[in-house]
């Protein structure tokens, strides 16, 4: 359903473009920020100014119409004419509320001067991943977390670390940099079609120099969800640790390290949390501290430091990992994504998630040009869907999917994959999903 703009009507298409895209929505009569009062503390001063988190008591149909476009009208995105938005595996968009608390924290800052205060953010993240308080660090992406424990856990020339053949940079990079310093070697299992291929391949590639396995939760090419459990039971019994690349699953599915098992798990707030931009956390499990050392340190890292003994060691908990000054804005727009997650129940989002995705996908078992590249087993597969056109390259596509029917999706050349990735998220609708889908007709009849 797509709202009709009146300024787009009247031609005043650029201009609405880019105050919808840019900063300019500060200035834009749909945000309720912008009119508003600022209290003492720079705070709103009335409370039904504060944008909505849509609340559901229980269970909601995914295809309960009513509900779901509630929800879509608190996401500004879904206000441009110009974009139909399926691409949240790479930048999750922000609904109103999230922004609100982002920028009033802000300015929150720039009215009283002072700025700490982030830290709250590591007890809201431990409680969403079910994990303890000390056990996070609060970083700036999934990178940035990965980087801690590739660069920092002590490994020793020859030893293994597994990675699959499906990887996002940020997971690659930081291992083969750590590759190239300590001559560490990088070994790369495939991944199979279904969970116990996949399990099977991983199996296969260690070997008793495997010192860690480092692997996303779920794939950025096909969105295939791996069977981590199982992988971390295997490695664990043969004493490996596991990292796993959590890009994506939190905000889509339910993410809980200690029933998982793993070591390390890197995330971020700005994709399916829906978050600022530039946060992120890392959990370590506590009995590993010592085992990774910190590398970027500073100011809130340490246990104590003087000039005569130098420094005395590190911080007690995950925060030796992360130091200096943080972002208030950015951490308290990351716990604002918790509580919109939780207003509208994360079993509801993956429900609606994966209903939406298994439409697309039904849709292109229908065309013959289409190679569907997600696993289709139903435990393997969420809201990421991803697929080949055999009869155009995925650049090709994309930019004409992007300028005849301004639906963004990304195209994934990594791997030389030449393959095409959907992210259906909550803020779409299952009448976008067709649009897309007879486009994707259209193409392969090119
Ligand atoms: C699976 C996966 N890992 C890592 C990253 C890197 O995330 P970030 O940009 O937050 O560092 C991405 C980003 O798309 C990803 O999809």
């Amino acid at each position: 359903m797509r709202e009709k703009n009146p300024d787009l009507e009247k031609g005043h298409s650029r201009r609405r473009f880019f105050e919808l895209l840019g900063g300019g929505f500060l200035t834009a009569s749909s945000w309720p920020l912008a009119r508003r009062a600022f209290g003492h503390n720079g705070l709103p001063q009335e409370k039904e100014q504060v944008p909505p988190i849509p609340s559901a008591a229980g269970a909601v149909d995914p295809a309960d119409t009513k509900f779901w476009l509630f929800v879509r009208e608190q996401f500004p995105i879904t206000k441009n004419n110009n974009l139909i938005y399926m691409n949240n595996g790479t930048m999750g968009p922000s609904p109103y509320y999230i922004q609100w608390m982002f920028f009033s924290k802000e300015q929150e800052v720039n009215f009283t001067g002072t700025y700490g205060g982030h830290d709250v953010a590591r007890a809201k993240v431990a409680e969403f991943i079910n994990c303890r308080e000390k056990e996070v660090s609060l970083t700036h992406n999934v990178t940035e977390g990965i980087d801690i424990i590739a660069q920092g856990l002590k490994l020793k020339r020859g030893d293994e670390v597994i990675i699959t053949n499906h990887e996002h940079a940020g997971n690659a990079i930081p291992w083969y940099t750590r590759a190239r310093r300590d001559r560490v070697v990088i070994k790369v299992a495939p991944l199979g079609q279904d969970a116990a291929q996949t399990l099977a391949s991983v199996e296969r590639a260690i070997t008793k120099k495997t010192k860690v396995i480092a692997i996303p939760h779920m794939t950025c090419t096909n969105g295939q969800i791996l069977p981590v459990k199982e992988i971390i039971e295997l490695a664990h019994r043969k004493r490996i640790l596991v990292m796993l690349d959590g890009a994506h699953p939190p905000g889509m599915f339910k993410v809980d390290v200690r029933e998982l098992g793993c070591d390390f798990y890197a995330a971020c707030g700005h994709k399916f949390l829906l978050g600022p931009k530039g946060t992120g956390f890392l959990y370590v499990k506590e009995e590993l501290f010592d085992r990774v050392e910190p590398i970027m340190t500073g100011g809130g890292s340490d246990s104590g430091w003087d000039y005569k003994r130098g420094l005395h060691g590190w911080d007690k908990t995950a925060h030796r990992y992360d130091y200096g000054t943080q972002s208030l804005a950015l951490y308290y727009g990351m716990m604002a994504c918790f509580d919109f997650i939780n207003g509208i129940g994360l079993d509801n989002i993956t429900r609606r998630d994966k209903t939406l995705a298994t439409k697309l996908l039904e849709g292109l078992k229908d065309i013959p040009q289409v190679e569907i590249l997600t696993p289709l087993e139903e435990k393997s597969r969420c809201a990421l869907t991803g697929f080949r056109l055999k009869n155009m390259p995925y650049d090709q596509f994309q930019n004409w999917l992007m300028e005849k029917y301004r639906i963004r999706i990304r195209g994934v050349g990594e791997g030389g994959l030449n393959s095409l990735r959907v992210t259906t998220h909550i803020y779409n609708t299952f009448e976008e999903v067709d649009l897309l889908l007879e486009a994707i007709r259209e193409a392969a009849r090119k």
